[in-house]
């Protein structure tokens, strides 16, 4: 056990490049493929979560953005504290630890969760590095974190991040390992462009396991697109080649959700909606004499923009030009007003494309950053009471 009863973490969300899609263990969220993403800057997305340890706790306790959450029922978290506690008895088989004491975890995002951006990376990543530093596990963090949500593994470490899919029965060595760190590419920037969305879809764990009964494509892209897509994406990070990590990004963005309708019955509605398409169409003609953009997508409509430091002002222009928010709307960006009014005139035309007005909810601009990490901050229990 680790000395202090309580310990603080704060852990990213990542953005897959080369996508998880399919799980040969549900159980263990074992992937089909090996995967590939980027860590974000935990100064514009995190989860921070405090783990309190006492005898005095009866059960488990856990509370997400001030909600009390139900641990008992909740097999992800259960799997995840179980894990974390066995290997924490295993390391210190000299101390009587046959009982160790109960946690109450106390967990934020620094983000809206209505903005639909995937906070089970995150989160279970963050509930990892607190149980085992609090417990002082013996368990890899990544498997630990993997055991709460497949995505979750990636988010471990920071800045590109290779999750292996592994080859034991259990996963425990289907885990993430650090490609280049967050320092690696400096002139890479992130945008994340939040649409606005009211239809909620199929949770990507159901609609995976979907894809896995019945889409033929889907078993042709483990075997010949992704071993192939990640050796030059690799290839691409390491010479920081812009043109084919965005074609790569794009083209494994396309591949996703063209499984996604050759599940069947289709994932419905569609994850991309029509703003989504919209902005496909605005990076491909923006792209049309010169790579200067990439777009991904996940399990929603939310796009994920990639470029490089030369462009980053002239697509941010365009995106507020063709997707401008409500006037007045100071959360709409994370940058200053003078930054966004010094952009102005370097917007460019793009044929084809209409203005569609309240389309998107936010803009959150970004960079690669840093993987999960403990803090000397503390999220305080809802009931300080409860501390004993
Ligand atoms: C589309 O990690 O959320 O974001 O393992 O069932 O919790 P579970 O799934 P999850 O799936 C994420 C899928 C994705 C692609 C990716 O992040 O690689």
């Amino acid at each position: 056990m680790n000395g202090s009863n309580s310990v603080t973490c704060i852990a990213p969300i990542n953005i897959a490049l080369i996508k998880y899609w399919g799980k040969s263990n549900e159980d263990y969220n074992i992937p089909l493929n090996s995967s590939l993403s980027v860590t974000l800057n935990t100064n514009d997305l995190c989860t921070m979560s405090t783990i309190y340890v006492s005898d005095s706790f009866l059960k488990d306790e856990m509370w997400l953005n001030g909600k009390e959450q139900n641990v008992e029922k909740n097999t992800r978290t259960q799997r995840c504290v179980k894990e974390a506690r066995r290997s924490s008895l295993k390391r210190c088989n000299g101390e009587d630890l046959n009982s160790p004491p109960k946690c109450h975890i106390v967990s934020r995002n620094n983000f809206p969760t209505a903005a639909g951006l995937a906070s089970s990376a995150s989160g279970y990543a963050c509930l990892a590095k607190c149980l085992g530093t609090i417990y002082s596990s013996s368990i890899d963090l990544s498997v630990l974190a993997r055991l709460g949500s497949g995505s979750a593994c990636r988010s471990i470490y920071g800045g590109f991040v290779k999750w292996e899919k592994g080859s034991c029965g259990f996963g425990s060595d289907s885990k993430g390992v650090q490609v280049a760190p967050e320092t690696h590419w400096p002139e890479l920037k992130v945008m994340i462009l939040v649409v606005s969305n009211k239809q909620k879809s199929v949770g990507s764990t159901e609609a995976m396991h979907r894809s896995v009964n019945t889409s033929e494509l889907l078993k042709y892209r483990v075997e010949n697109c992704v071993p192939k897509r990640l050796q030059m994406l690799e290839n691409a990070i390491t010479e920081k080649d812009f043109e084919t990590f965005s074609l790569l990004t794009m083209k494994e963005s396309n591949q996703l959700h063209s499984i996604c309708q050759d599940t069947f019955p289709p994932i419905s509605p569609p994850y991309m909606n029509a703003i989504s398409h919209q902005i496909v169409n605005l990076v491909s003609l923006y792209n049309e004499k010169k790579i200067r953009a990439a777009y991904t997508f996940d399990a929603g409509p939310n796009a994920v923009l990639f470029t490089l430091e030369e462009y980053f002002d002239e697509l941010l222009a365009t995106i507020l030009k063709y997707f401008p928010g409500e006037e007045n709307d100071s959360e709409f960006i994370n940058l200053s007003s003078s930054t966004v009014n010094s952009l102005h005139d370097k917007a460019v035309t793009i044929d084809g494309i209409n203005v569609c007005a309240g389309a998107l909810e936010r803009i959150i601009c970004t960079t690669p950053g840093p993987g999960a990490y403990v803090s000397p901050e503390t999220v305080p229990l809802p009931d300080p009471t409860d501390v004993r």
